[in-house]
């Protein structure tokens, strides 16, 4: 049995992750952590009373890369699903997690679903010179953009070197009309709003044509799956993975 610990167990993920973990047949639950009414309070609590083979992390931005450093400094392997964490950040975890020979797997987005459309978009990133981006999720949502509308825009932006190709010269008349400008100038539009959970869409343009690859969560289960399987992939393999399309 995969002992498991959720961090950010009272939150809208970690409610989830506890019920799925407790009904997989080959995890058990070691710790439930919250800083806001947790069985521990802190990774480090956990830690001196439980023994935890993965660590599965569901908590804020501010807090993932110091949760993720103190995991893979004592040895406990990570499944991240905040968001939130900058490359630079990243590829230290990478250093690290390789170095140390623990696991860490990083995936901002663990709906199959929404894995394909990553996918597909960066499979139409050949054919298409423009392309934006627009991630919809809740108002309760504490970064943006999205981690899942950053993932797509860096796996889009190895197939294309320059997504505003012919645009004229732009003035934005409100500061921040044209969204955020990320890798080889893909846009990012954020909308805040009651009602979404997550969605994307990943518009493309040529002359002619336009082609919308869109994905919605509908609930929170839909991760699930993806979480088990990132689970048992690092308790298995011990390796550092960035993205969950590289599991499937
Ligand atoms: N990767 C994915 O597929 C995916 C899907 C949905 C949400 N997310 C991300 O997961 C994160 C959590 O989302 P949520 O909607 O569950 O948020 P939430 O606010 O409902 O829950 C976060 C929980 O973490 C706790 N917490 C905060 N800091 C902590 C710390 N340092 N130690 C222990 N507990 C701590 C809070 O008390 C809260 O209970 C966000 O970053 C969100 O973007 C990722």
């Amino acid at each position: 049995m995969i002992k498991i610990a959720v961090c950010g167990a009272n939150g809208k993920m970690g409610q989830e992750v506890v019920k799925a973990v407790n009904e997989a047949h080959d995890m058990t639950l070691a710790a439930k952590i919250d800083i806001k009414d947790g069985e521990f309070a802190t990774i480090m609590d956990a830690k001196n009373s439980v023994e935890i083979d993965v660590l599965i992390d569901f908590t804020q931005p501010k807090s993932i890369y110091e949760n993720a450093l103190y995991c893979l400094n004592n040895n406990i392997n990570i499944v991240i699903g905040t968001t939130g964490l900058t490359d630079e950040q990243i590829d230290e975890l990478k250093k690290l997690s390789e170095a140390a020979k623990t696991g860490c797997l990083i995936a901002p987005n663990f709906s199959t679903g929404a894995v394909l459309m990553m996918k597909f978009a960066q499979m139409a990133s050949k054919y298409f010179k423009n392309a934006e981006i627009i991630e919809l999720h809740h108002n309760q949502k504490k970064d943006a953009p999205s981690g899942t509308a950053v993932k797509t825009a860096l796996m889009m932006s190895k197939e294309n070197s320059d997504f505003t190709s012919g645009n004229c010269q732009e003035v934005e008349t409100i500061e921040g009309a044209r969204g955020g400008n990320s890798y080889n100038n893909i846009h990012i539009h954020s909308v805040r709003m009651p009602g979404y959970i997550a969605s994307q869409e990943v518009i493309f343009g040529s002359s002619g044509q336009i082609l919308t690859i869109r994905h919605d969560s509908m609930n929170r289960e839909c991760y699930m799956d993806g979480v088990l399987r990132a689970v048992r992939h690092t308790y298995k393999n011990k390796d550092f993975v960035y993205g969950l399309e590289n599991i499937l």
